[in-house]
């Protein structure tokens, strides 16, 4: 297993690319489905969940080509409609294959997708919103199967704004017949970004980014080509670590907006922000602790609770963090209380108390998000630190070492003895 070997006490300076969004691209990916012929997405991000997607989609009969950030996905092979359990097991992201599987064929059937590092991960509101535009579900033996003589329009309603469950009803809706409308609909940007594809398509969507998203069915679909939008998971990642090592760090290619509930929450603890059109600089000093909660978006987002909660370790001051996404996704601070971080958690609430300096140690990385959260703390942290299993990182971050680097951080991968 590789890990990072991280010496902190050195300030992040300079400008960062962001990447295309692991979240719009794993929807697209499997929107490519609905129709067949070759489709084609640019500023794909080189990550081992798309590299995941991509094996299950070639094991359905697709053919996918990268050209630098460009993937070719050619579906006119694509002839099954099952996924089995190891593939499932892999990536529970691969519930996103349920509509497009189900408006192609009519039918799916796929391992159940079972929970992960971060808690239980239902997929009831999928089954229920497939349901409701004409599907026969049976979810038993570890297997979910849906049929569909026809897909007919109907009314979703989502009892929570799920993102998964809204882009499986958007991608299954948009061949069916008679209009769908997804109420509670997750707003996303990611959402957004799915149905500017899936129009491209030849699909009738409106109102994806509101709470009700309104589907018009049509008959048949076909290939198309997009730019995946930016990645505000990354971009925001990248400014918490400007912000934790006290530097002067401009994150590229990024679209403001989908940050405002991040950068808003830094400007109230005193870390300066500044906003371009296509970029956000960070300039760090001291900061205050504060109290956030995780919420769909446009709330704060839960993917960047564990490296925001990694910086306030080193706020003045006391901070309250409740995660109201996930059931389980603290596991990073048993790993951060290593470092010397103050941290009480009552159920889904963290209780921070700021020190004034993180020692480096040996960390083990449980998940994506709280991978990022090691590194944020390394970087920061006085002497040296070894973070174990960055594989989980791998996940949702290309390179991030190398990028970090070329910020001047001092973090190199090796191979663990
Ligand atoms: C997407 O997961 C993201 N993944 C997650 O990012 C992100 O944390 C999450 O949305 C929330 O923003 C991708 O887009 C690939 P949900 P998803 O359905 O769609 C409950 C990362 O680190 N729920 O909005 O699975 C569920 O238990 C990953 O990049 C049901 O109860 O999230 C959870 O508590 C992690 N029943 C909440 O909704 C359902 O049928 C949010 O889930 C579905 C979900």
């Amino acid at each position: 297993m590789e890990k990072f070997i991280v010496k902190g006490e050195v300030q992040l300076n300079g400008n960062v690319k962001i990447n295309g969004a692991k979240n719009a691209t794993l929807p697209l990916m499997a929107a490519t489905l609905l129709c067949s012929g070759v489709s084609v997405l640019h500023g794909v991000p080189n990550l081992r969940d798309i590299v995941m997607m991509q094996d299950i989609m070639t094991m359905l009969g697709a053919k996918i080509t990268r050209e630098g950030d460009t993937l070719s996905i050619d579906t006119t092979g694509v002839s099954k409609a099952e996924i089995p359990e190891h593939l499932m097991r892999e990536m529970r992201a691969s519930v996103f294959l349920m509509g497009p599987l189900l408006g192609r064929f009519r039918k799916v059937r796929l391992s159940h997708p079972g929970g992960c590092d971060i808690g239980p991960r239902p997929v009831d509101l999928h089954i229920k919103a497939l349901e409701r535009i004409g599907a026969i579900v049976n979810d038993k033996f570890g297997y979910i199967q849906a049929e569909a003589l026809e897909l007919s329009g109907g009314e979703i309603y989502l009892d929570f704004p799920s993102v998964g469950a809204t882009e499986n009803a958007m991608m299954a809706a948009s061949v069916a017949d008679g209009t769908t409308i997804i109420r509670n609909a997750a707003r996303e940007p990611e959402i957004w970004d799915l149905e500017c594809f899936l129009n491209k398509m030849g699909a009738k969507i409106i109102g994806a980014g509101s709470d009700a998203v309104r589907v018009t069915g049509v008959k048949r679909l076909s290939p198309a080509e997009h730019t995946v939008i930016p990645d505000r998971i990354e971009a925001g990642t990248f400014i918490l670590a400007g912000a934790i090592t006290g530097g002067d760090v401009v994150v590229e290619n990024v679209i403001p907006e989908h940050l405002s509930a991040v950068t808003d929450k830094l400007r109230e603890v005193g870390v300066k922000i500044i906003n371009g059109d296509n970029y956000i600089r960070v300039r760090a000093g001291s900061f205050r602790g504060v109290d956030i909660k995780t919420l769909p978006y446009p709330g704060f987002p839960t993917d960047l609770q564990a490296p925001l909660l990694a910086m306030l370790t080193l706020a003045r001051g006391t901070s309250i963090i409740t995660e109201t996404i996930f059931e389980n996704r603290f596991k990073h601070v048993d790993e951060l209380a290593r470092m010397g971080a103050k941290i009480k958690v009552e159920g889904r609430t963290a209780i921070i108390r700021g020190v004034s300096k993180l020692s480096g140690a040996p960390v083990v990385v449980h998940d994506l998000r709280a991978g990022a959260a090691m590194v944020l703390a390394a970087l920061a942290a006085e002497g040296t630190s070894e973070i174990e299993n960055v594989f989980h990182i791998d996940r949702g971050y290309e390179a991030l070492e190398v990028r970090i680097q070329g910020l001047g951080g001092n973090i190199v991968r090796c191979g663990s003895n």
